[in-house]
């Protein structure tokens, strides 16, 4: 049989279709805008989503045998408000996870109602770019756009709706809406209070392999596909990343570096640390993780590379750099706030540390560097609440240069294993779709025979050495900043 994953993204939509050994059969992908109205505020269209979808899914089934395609399932941009009215329209562009419009609705919760609160409601504080605070800032802002509200529901959410119709999400895609007591895997009636909003405005709530619906008649007969093809709920990106990766069970790690960049810990345990730093959500394997979440990853080497540097080629500007751990120039990848473990939606990206002889090699470096040392920070979090990390899983379109998975092995002081496969999230969509359609037994069987490693980067302890050091001045940097970035504003 055959089973298509969906990793809805920022910047596009990537589609996979893999058969029941797990093979990757094809994969095609969409781009679509992304709109910056204000400064720090970030939108898309969902109706561009779903089109896009469309036409990748019709790439994707040209010449495969359409009868064997049994299920689709997503992995998600998470946290995004998508809000529709009682015509099933959209109301207005969705707000994206990189949306830093919040902070003032997201201090309110932290501060007003409290932070002990929030967590003893939903497990976790509010952060600028979760949902919940995005609710507010509507109904505050646009209060005509607040009242048509019927429907509110996640990115990829909109997608399983469009294709059948069913309003669902799951379990570690709503933990990020802060409006779930993640736990007890239940909508918060507290929260739902303190937002204003019903629960028949939510999604019914579901596991992320659990079958939501299938394929509606119209949508099947434009795709060419059966109307019993199985539609799972799918999960939240990094979630589905780490079911692509085989992050499942107890105490595994998982990195992604895409336009986020996040450190994944999977657990059999509901957990929470001490400080709200990392997120505590559900896991799309049944059980639970933590989770850091940096907003600029892969995007600060983009934006480096074509806004500044005005060029595409990514490998070349790699090429050479070859004095790892002795770079004198440091960079805070803010670019768009950040989230873990600061909480800083006016925190903004610096270099520091230049003199006449910084060459164009040593600021590209240390943007790739400056990234893994904030990766660290969320891992210093997690070791602070004795969690051992000894090796990683990688993803993400960064996780393909071979200078940033040595500089993860070496700044971290963990091994990093490769895969075979390194779709993430759109493998694990695939996956989810086969637990769905009962090819696995349950997510971690899936994981079990189909996740394979191809080689581990070990760390080399001269290097790891060097770097502890640089990570030691780079912690003293943010600290130094903080207040100076709230007066740039
Ligand atoms: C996770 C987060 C991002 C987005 C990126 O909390 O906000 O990783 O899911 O798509």
């Amino acid at each position: 049989m055959l089973y298509i994953g969906v990793d809805l993204g920022t910047s596009s939509v990537k589609l996979l279709l893999m058969d029941e050994t797990g093979k990757v059969q094809k994969v095609a992908s969409r781009e679509y805008p992304l709109f910056f109205p204000h400064p720090g505020w970030s939108e898309q269209k969902p109706e561009d989503w779903f089109a896009q979808t469309m036409d990748g899914l019709k790439e994707l089934l040209a010449d495969c045998d359409k009868s064997k395609v049994a299920g689709i399932s997503f992995g998600g941009q998470m946290h995004g408000l998508v809000i529709l009215d009682k015509d099933d329209n959209v109301i207005r562009p969705a707000i994206l996870w990189n949306d830093g419009r919040t902070a003032k609705e997201s201090d309110y919760l932290n501060e007003v109602i409290g932070k002990d609160k929030l967590s003893q409601y939903t497990a976790n504080i509010s952060f600028a770019g979760f949902t919940a605070p995005k609710i507010l800032w509507v109904e505050k802002n646009e209060p005509e756009n607040f009242k048509k509200i019927v429907k509110i529901m996640l990115p990829k959410d909109y997608l399983a709706y469009k294709l059948s119709g069913s309003f669902c999400t799951d379990y570690s895609d709503a933990s990020g809406m802060l409006l779930m007591d993640v736990q007890h895997k239940c909508w918060s009636k507290e929260m739902m209070e303190i937002c204003h909003v019903r629960e028949d405005q939510l999604p019914k709530l579901y596991e992320s392999f659990d079958k939501v619906g299938t394929l509606k008649a119209d949508i099947a007969a434009e795709l060419g596909l059966s109307d019993q093809v199985v539609i799972a709920a799918g999960a939240g990106d990094n979630a589905a990343a780490a079911v692509g990766t085989g992050t499942v069970g107890d105490g595994k790690c998982n990195i992604s570096l895409g336009t986020s960049g996040t450190v994944f810990i999977s657990s059999k345990d509901f957990k929470v640390d001490s400080r709200n730093a990392l997120h505590a959500f559900a896991h799309a394997d049944g059980n639970y993780h933590l989770m850091g979440c940096m907003l600029s990853a892969a995007s600060c080497n983009k934006w480096w590379m074509e806004e500044i540097l005005q060029t595409k080629e990514f490998a070349s500007e790699q090429e050479g750099i070859d004095h790892l751990g002795e770079n004198h120039v440091y960079y805070l990848p803010y670019l768009m706030g950040e989230r873990s473990p600061h909480n800083d939606p006016l925190a903004r990206a610096t270099f520091i540390g230049m003199t006449m002889d910084t060459t164009r090699k040593d600021m590209t470096q240390a943007v790739l560097e400056g990234v893994v040392f904030a990766l660290r920070d969320s891992i210093e979090v997690a070791k602070a609440q004795g969690i051992q990390i000894e090796r990683t899983k990688l993803c993400g379109g960064g996780a393909k240069s071979p200078l940033w998975r040595t500089m993860i092995a070496n700044i971290l002081g963990i091994k990093v294993d490769l895969l075979e496969t390194e779709e993430g999230p759109g493998y694990g969509g695939a996956m989810l779709a086969a637990v769905a359609c009962g090819e696995f037994a349950s997510v971690e069987e899936a994981a079990d025979k189909l996740i394979k490693v191809t080689k581990t980067i070990e760390p080399d302890p001269e290097l790891t050495a060097k770097y502890e050091a640089r990570y030691q001045q780079f912690k003293q940097i943010y600290p130094a900043c903080k207040a100076l970035f709230q007066n740039l504003q």
